[in-house]
């Protein structure tokens, strides 16, 4: 298959990338403008071949099985151009998560809801089969959980109201312009090749590493929904391929309820086992906009693709954790 993806230098992306590489025969080209991801975050999922925005070579002249271009999705000719003739675009390219979106919610609109109407047209226009759209469970936060794709759109930070938009045009493109778009609503994801990140998972294991206190944000009863980058990337890979799933959202998170003080409790043995004796927990203050729960009912998912995680939070922390301290 032919693929194009924005974002992928970043964590999810580079990590769709060495998928595919595993799978062989696939034909990519990447967007990105390394504002997080970096060319080595790429390279270390595949050789990659870079290439000026104007001369994209047509996906059937391309040279290297992965090719990047270094631009901006808010670029639409640019976008444009690395879309044409593939059969799927992933759009992960964002302003990711809430604080950013709180510092500055222009900024959170211009990219997260221009980029994704410029990528939608991008594959409308390069005639692409499917778009699979990275959306969070930002858009139903300010419900009661479980969270799934049937309770009303409650964003509670101009980040929700931004993944909500894109869910709008995906929804918007595949009713008005037959495009196949998929939406996935992540949960909070971890794994391996996150150390850029600053969520929870990945900011516990760099503050440990570092030989510093893990901070706890308020009481830590908060719950989040964790998800082993593995099993989201099986989820991308079954958004883009399955045919008659155009115009749905799917929750894609492991549907167990986690309290942030479960969370570290589970950590802190494994950080210690991994030489982190010392790593010791408080608690901060609150952080406004931080939902207070969050986990997602997975039964669509599962009942309409077959799909379901089968990676345990022990076993993915563990995996994590080592892969941070080798690297
Ligand atoms: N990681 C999670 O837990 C999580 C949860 C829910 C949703 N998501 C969504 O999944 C997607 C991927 O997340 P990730 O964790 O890989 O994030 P990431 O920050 O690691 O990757 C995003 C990539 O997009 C690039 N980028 C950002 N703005 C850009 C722009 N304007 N133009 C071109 N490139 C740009 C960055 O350089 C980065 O390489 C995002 O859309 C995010 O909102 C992630």
């Amino acid at each position: 298959m032919k693929w194009c993806i924005t974002g992928g230098c970043g964590f999810i992306g580079s990590s769709l990338v060495r998928r595919l590489q595993a799978v062989g025969g696939q034909q990519i080209r990447v967007i990105d403008n390394l504002s997080v991801g970096s060319r080595e975050d790429l390279s270390q999922a595949a050789l990659f071949m870079e290439v000026d925005a104007e001369k994209f070579p047509d996906f059937d002249a391309q040279q290297a099985p992965v090719i990047l271009v270094v631009d901006d999705i808010r670029n639409e000719k640019v976008l444009s151009a690395a879309a044409k003739g593939a059969d799927v675009l992933v759009h992960l390219a964002a302003n990711t998560g809430v604080q950013p979106s709180i510092a500055d919610p222009r900024r959170d609109c211009e990219i997260n809801v221009i980029g994704t109407l410029n990528a939608l047209e991008a594959a409308r226009g390069g005639a692409a089969g499917r778009f699979v759209f990275a959306s969070s469970g930002a858009p139903v936060a300010g419900n009661v959980p479980p969270i799934h794709e049937a309770v009303p759109p409650r964003p509670v930070a101009p980040y929700g109201a931004s993944k909500l938009a894109g869910e709008g045009y995906c929804a918007a493109y595949f009713n008005t312009f037959g495009l196949e778009t998929v939406s996935l609503r992540f949960g909070n994801v971890y794994g391996p090749y996150s150390s850029h990140k600053s969520s929870v998972v990945a900011k516990f294991i760099k503050t440990a590493i570092a030989g510093e206190k893990i901070e706890i944000y308020g009481d830590g009863d908060q719950t989040r929904d964790f998800i082993y980058v593995d099993d989201l990337i099986d989820a991308l890979w079954l958004a883009a391929t399955v045919r008659g799933i155009g115009g749905e959202t799917f929750q894609v998170a492991s549907g167990a309820e986690t309290t942030i003080n479960e969370l570290a409790e589970t950590m802190v043995p494994l950080l210690r086992a991994a030489n982190m004796r010392h790593v010791e927990v408080v608690h901060g203050n609150p952080l406004r906009g931080d939902a207070k729960r969050n986990f997602a009912d997975t039964s669509k998912i599962s009942r309409m693709l077959g799909w379901s995680p089968k990676v345990t939070l022990k076993e993915g922390l563990e995996n994590t954790i080592a892969w941070f301290t080798n690297n």
